[in-house]
């Protein structure tokens, strides 16, 4: 099988941002269009994440788990406990609550056979001749429970080895702290297994045992390759240091309107080094962003500062 190539799935079907919608809350759980804009202009803040009228319903079953446990009643009595100036925890609950955190091991599998295929040659070939050295660093941007990151950490300690010389970091960051306490676990449910090729599975995976049967986790050799950090990409990508060899950030983009869209892009696009590639979720095209981008198969963009990125 070929590396990043999991076995029997199609991991690419776009998916409603909506579809995990709880059907949980009270019939008399409404919101008014007044009481929507509020949270929209709250939300698109705290976030860059624009909800369209029409997740109505989407903002009321996710909320409703926060005003229960709040044993609150209204979304009324949410917003006035949200929207307090001093209320910095209940908002990083709110979007715990309002993000689609949805991800897999190996998601899209094509951009991962380009990067084996394709990019790692390339990377190994110019460290080879001198060009570069064994130095690589990559942001998964929007990393979710850890999938994604896990997944390349996996793929680079397979085909550039630190007993090859190779210095391989990964940063993952995220705005959910819910998500990222799970990835820094790095334990997943066993009947996830067929997302990983089984070679890196038996490699790089911990089946449990005893009160840990039902799980896996990834080992530490392939913990230690990453940082995870915190991180609201519409307000602090800036703050991180680059430059990186690739970013991804996949299937973050369609959640943002053009303007943060555009704020996060040119960011991330500043934190990539002269030859650096830029990973996008399928459904996300950069073709109207002015930047100096080329994009050199579906979903991936080189930067074209450097003279040769022909891939
Ligand atoms: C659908 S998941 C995608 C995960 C992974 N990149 C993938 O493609 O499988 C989108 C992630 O983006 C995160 N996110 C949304 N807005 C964000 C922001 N402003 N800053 C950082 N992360 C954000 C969400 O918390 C969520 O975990």
């Amino acid at each position: 099988m070929q590396a990043g190539t999991a076995p029997g799935k199609d991991f690419g079907k776009p998916r409603r941002i909506d579809a995990d919608l709880s059907l949980e809350q009270p019939a008399n759980l409404s919101v008014s269009p007044a009481l929507f804009q509020k949270f929209q202009k709250l939300i698109y803040a705290e976030t860059g994440i624009w909800l369209g009228s029409a997740k109505t319903a989407l903002l009321c079953g996710r909320l409703f788990r926060r005003l229960r446990a709040l044993q609150m009643d209204s979304l009324e009595s949410y917003y006035e406990c949200v929207s307090a100036p001093e209320a910095d925890d209940e908002r990083a609950r709110m979007i715990d609550a309002i993000t689609t955190n949805e991800t897999r091991f190996f998601r899209e599998p094509r951009q991962f056979d380009f990067l084996v295929q394709k990019v790692i040659p390339r990377w190994q070939r110019e460290a080879e001749s001198g060009v570069r050295p064994r130095r690589l660093r990559i942001w998964s941007a929007g990393c979710s429970s850890g999938e994604e990151p896990y997944t390349i950490a996996m793929l680079l300690a397979r085909h550039l080895p630190a007993e090859a010389g190779w210095d391989v970091r990964i940063l993952a960051t995220d705005i959910s702290n819910r998500v990222l306490n799970k990835a820094i676990k790095g334990v997943y449910p066993i009947n996830r297994l067929s997302e990983l090729p089984a070679d890196l599975l038996h490699t790089f995976m911990l089946r449990g045992v005893a009160e840990r049967q039902g799980e896996m986790k990834v080992k530490v050799e392939i913990q230690q390759m990453i940082t995870f950090q915190r991180l609201n990409l519409d307000r602090e990508a800036d703050l991180v240091e680059g430059p990186f060899d690739a970013i991804f950030c996949r299937n973050v983009l369609i959640y943002f309107d053009t303007a943060s869209k555009h704020r996060v892009i040119t960011n991330l696009y500043g934190r990539l080094m002269p030859s650096g590639l830029l990973f996008v979720g399928h459904a996300e095209n950069l073709s109207s962003m002015s930047l100096q981008l080329r994009c050199i198969d579906p979903s991936i963009y080189a930067k074209t500062e450097h003279k040769d990125n022909s891939f």
